[in-house]
């Protein structure tokens, strides 16, 4: 088998806040391999986002180690840490995260216009509308977040995370602002996505969202474990 597209071993996340510690991962270890849908599944507060952020090199483990396609990212300073995120992860947000007045296409184009100089203007604009008419949008290129209904933004959201081609998706409850009937739809898109190869971490407190997993994490304060156990209560 190939070498994963993510390893952990015993990362601990510590907040301190003044007097205040919170452990709010310990110890945690789990294996990505490329093609893998994996739902992220436990109470609210549990420490889903924490892992989802170290994962996607938005935070740095307070101990133990991560390897993002073997680099073992402990030993990288804060510039290269921004670089490798930007070319291997993908993020989607639960509340979208898109920039108000910019367009569908320019939000999608963003990654590559921040490679300063790497991309032409009509290379952006040519793979933001083949991101786009991947989630079947490519006829809402010019609108504003504003003109657009939920599922659409995080339709947006998803042609963003897929338009660098990353190693990985990470969606921390991406259907979580969401009427049921999108929420499923954005689920069978990302099913639909994993599919045609790609890797996707989901995390999510919906049971019908985990169904579309091949594998589920639970995690309880701070302690993640594979599998869906009954501590994850509905
Ligand atoms: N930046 C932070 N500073 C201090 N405590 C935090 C911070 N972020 C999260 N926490 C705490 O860590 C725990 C896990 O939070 P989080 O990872 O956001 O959980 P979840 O995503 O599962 O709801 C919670 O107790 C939360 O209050
Ligand atoms: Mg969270």
């Amino acid at each position: 088998m190939s070498s994963p597209v993510i390893r952990t071993e015993k990362i601990t996340r510590i907040y301190s806040m003044g007097s205040t510690v919170v452990t709010a991962l310990r110890e945690a270890n789990i294996t990505v391999h490329a093609g893998d849908l994996i739902a992220l599944m436990g109470a609210s507060g549990s420490g889903k986002s924490t892992l989802l952020n170290l994962l996607g090199l938005l935070d740095r483990a307070t101990s133990g180690e991560y390897w993002l396609e073997e680099t073992p990212v402990s030993t990288l300073r804060r510039d290269e840490l921004a670089e490798l995120r930007g070319r291997r992860i993908g993020f989607i947000f639960q509340n979208f995260n898109l920039l108000p007045r910019l367009s569908a296409w320019e939000n999608v184009a963003l990654p590559l216009a921040y490679r300063r100089g790497q991309y032409r203007h009509q290379d952006q604009l040519h793979r933001a509308q083949e991101a786009l008419s991947r989630v079947r949008l490519d006829h809402r290129m010019g609108h504003q977040p504003m003109e657009l209904s939920g599922g659409e933004r995080q339709r947006v959201a998803i042609a963003r995370a897929l338009i660098t081609q990353p190693a990985v998706i990470l969606a921390d409850e991406p259907t979580g602002n969401l009427d049921s009937n999108t929420g499923v739809e954005i689920m069978h898109l990302l099913k639909e996505l994993n599919e045609e190869g790609r890797t996707i971490i989901v995390v999510t407190h919906d049971s019908n969202v985990a169904r579309y997993a091949n594998r589920i994490y639970s995690m309880r304060d701070g302690i993640l474990k594979e599998g869906q156990t009954d501590h994850v209560a509905h």
